[in-house]
């Protein structure tokens, strides 16, 4: 059954510091575009936002690197990232920027709250601070040796391979990382925002059975250890300002998940209708029946896609800080995790080269290739996996050009060159009836899997209903067959498979979907109708395209090479 609902599906917002690339995508941006495609197509009022992260200490770190002013990095890197998220079809309702003016006041609104709430205190505390360079040191313009894991080369806000967040001045080891100087110890006041204070409300929010159980039990692991409350300023001046100071300026985490709220504010004069308990969502009443919606079902849905590093952001600050907030903001109801990808069997690296841009993929695939292939080595689960590039080729060429290509291609040309392309009439037998039926259940089958965010099970369930569609083809051999009508009949129901497809592709390959919806000459209508019989018999297809090319072996050698220069 279908209800009606607001849900905003976000992804992470990505640094304005760096080029995209591969592992991004998988963990985060690509099954948030495909959860927000098949929420649409499921009759829903979805707004899907995302954003570039343009404060925080790692683009300052870059920009001086590429002898860039800030403003101007920022800038190039929220054109690119745009450009590039558009080719690869992601759906972004809107792609906004944590340095709009949205993010600002949205900001000030929640700090002011929480203030008035007697969330946020005031403390002196010692920086770092590089005599040298003339400043105070936050974040990662410190490096220096985890005090847990003593994992040496970790930047002071955190430790990449043991994972903890860290207090400021409890790196050991510490220097600056422009001058490479160990930094005096240096006074300033401090605003805090209690988290401790949340930690039992944060026990009991992580108790929705939407959550991952591997997630909250590292989640879990975090609170009992106690969590510290959170110096939310930074003694800069890039970044959010600080109402009343200066100098100081919000810590990027604590602007950044508000960024979610500010865009969709950009994005909507009704976005209370997506963030808040009491809005009086109209467009729902308007739409559902009272029949089919029960007030039990939860009306909205907020849903973060996210990769595993940012689970402590947004499992425990930022439902605290909304929580805090007290003004009526809604808590996210799934923050699906998904694990890291590396590039064959080593971590992504821009500078040693270890890396696959977006255009030099392009330039030689087409972006559902990407998708195909990211989908099927990403299960629902913070499980690392690797992009290989001769696997990527066979995956492709074995399941998207010979299985799904093959049969698609197959089944239009027969029809062209038999019936000139009219839509066949069959003669059904029990067992066409059957393989018809099955139509329904795949699309039934894949919803469940889908709201269930096991995208890489969805996107198997289709292929191997194409399977048995394609077996089905091969077995009847309409090709060489005699019977006219029987001819008819195999052409219909593997077009009836082909019509499903446009659809049920949609939210896993967009473009193909699109390309396949043109061909059939029918527009892609609602995830309910895909197994509906909506192509009528004496009307005509279009014109036949090839869906998939099939991948040659230079040219997975030749990205093979590209590494290892
Ligand atoms: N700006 C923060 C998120 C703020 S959300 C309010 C951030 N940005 S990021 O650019 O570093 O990462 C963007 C997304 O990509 C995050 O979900 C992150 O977990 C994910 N990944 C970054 N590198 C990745 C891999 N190598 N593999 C998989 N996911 C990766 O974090
Ligand atoms: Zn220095």
């Amino acid at each position: 059954m279908i209800y009606i609902k607001h849900i905003l599906v976000t992804a992470a917002l990505i640094y304005a510091n760096g080029p995209l690339h591969l592992g991004h995508i998988r963990s985060t941006y690509l099954p948030a575009d495909i959860y927000a495609r098949y929420c649409r197509l499921a009759g829903n009022e979805v707004l899907y936002i995302c954003a570039t992260d343009e404060h925080g200490t790692p683009i300052i770190i870059n920009a001086e690197k590429e002898k860039k002013g800030l403003k101007e990095f920022v800038d190039f890197y929220y054109e690119k990232d745009k450009h590039e998220f558009e080719q690869l079809g992601f759906s972004f309702d809107i792609f906004h920027r944590t340095s709009s003016v949205e993010n600002k006041k949205m900001t000030e609104h929640i700090f002011a709250k929480l203030k008035e709430n007697g969330h946020i205190y005031q403390k002196e505390v010692e920086q770092f601070y590089c005599e040298k360079c003339l400043r105070f040191l936050p974040d990662r313009l410190v490096v220096g040796t985890c005090p847990y894991c003593k994992s040496k080369g970790q930047y002071s806000d955190g430790c990449e391979v043991c994972g903890r967040v860290l207090k400021t001045s409890e790196i050991s080891k510490p220097k600056c990382i422009t001058c490479k100087t160990s930094p005096i110890m240096k006074k300033s006041m401090h605003y805090f925002f209690k988290l401790s204070f949340f930690s039992f409300k944060l026990k009991e929010y992580i108790k929705n059975p939407n959550f991952q159980t591997e997630v909250t039990n590292y989640v879990l692991n975090w609170i009992d250890s106690g969590l510290i409350d959170w110096d939310i300023s930074r003694d800069m001046d890039w970044g959010v300002q600080i109402p009343g100071e200066k100098s100081k300026v919000f810590y990027v985490w604590f602007d950044a998940p508000i960024g979610y709220i500010s865009s969709t504010v950009a994005a909507t004069p009704e976005w209370e209708n997506f963030w808040k308990k009491n809005s009086n969502a109209k467009s729902e009443s308007k739409k559902m029946s009272r029949s089919s919606f029960n007030n039990s079902h939860a009306k909205r849905e907020i849903v973060h896609f996210i990769g595993k590093d940012i689970s402590y952001h947004h499992y425990l600050f930022w439902p605290a800080m909304l929580m805090g907030a007290n003004d009526n903001f809604l808590l996210p109801n799934a923050i699906p995790v998904r694990g890291y990808l590396n590039l064959e069997h080593r971590k992504f690296s821009k500078s040693k080269g270890w890396f696959v841009s977006i255009s030099d993929f392009l330039a030689e695939f087409q972006p559902d290739y990407l998708r195909y292939y990211q989908t099927a080595i990403t299960p629902h689960s913070v499980e690392d996996a690797n992009f290989v590039w001769k696997e990527f080729g066979t995956r492709i060429n074995t399941e998207l050009v010979s299985n799904l290509g093959n049969f698609v291609h197959r089944t239009l040309t027969l029809i062209k060159k038999i019936s000139n392309s009219e839509i066949p009439k069959p003669e059904l037998s029990n067992k066409d009836k059957k393989l018809l039926a099955k139509i329904t259940e795949t699309k039934e089958k894949t919803s469940e899997l889908l709201e269930k965010f096991e995208f890489r099970e969805a996107q198997e369930e289709i292929m191997h209903t194409t399977s048995e569609f394609n077996k089905y083809l091969s077995e009847r051999e309409p090709w060489k067959d005699r019977n006219a009508k029987r001819v008819a009949t195999t052409l219909y129901v593997s077009l009836r498979w082909v019509s499903a497809l446009a659809t049920l592709l949609q939210p896993f390959l967009p473009f193909s979907s699109q390309k396949l919806a043109k061909m059939l000459e029918i527009k892609i209508l609602s995830w309910n109708d895909a197994d509906k019989e909506y192509l009528k018999q004496g009307a005509k297809l279009g014109e036949i395209e090839m869906l998939f090319k099939k991948i040659e072996d230079k040219q997975i050698e030749k990205m093979e090479q590209r590494l290892k220069k």
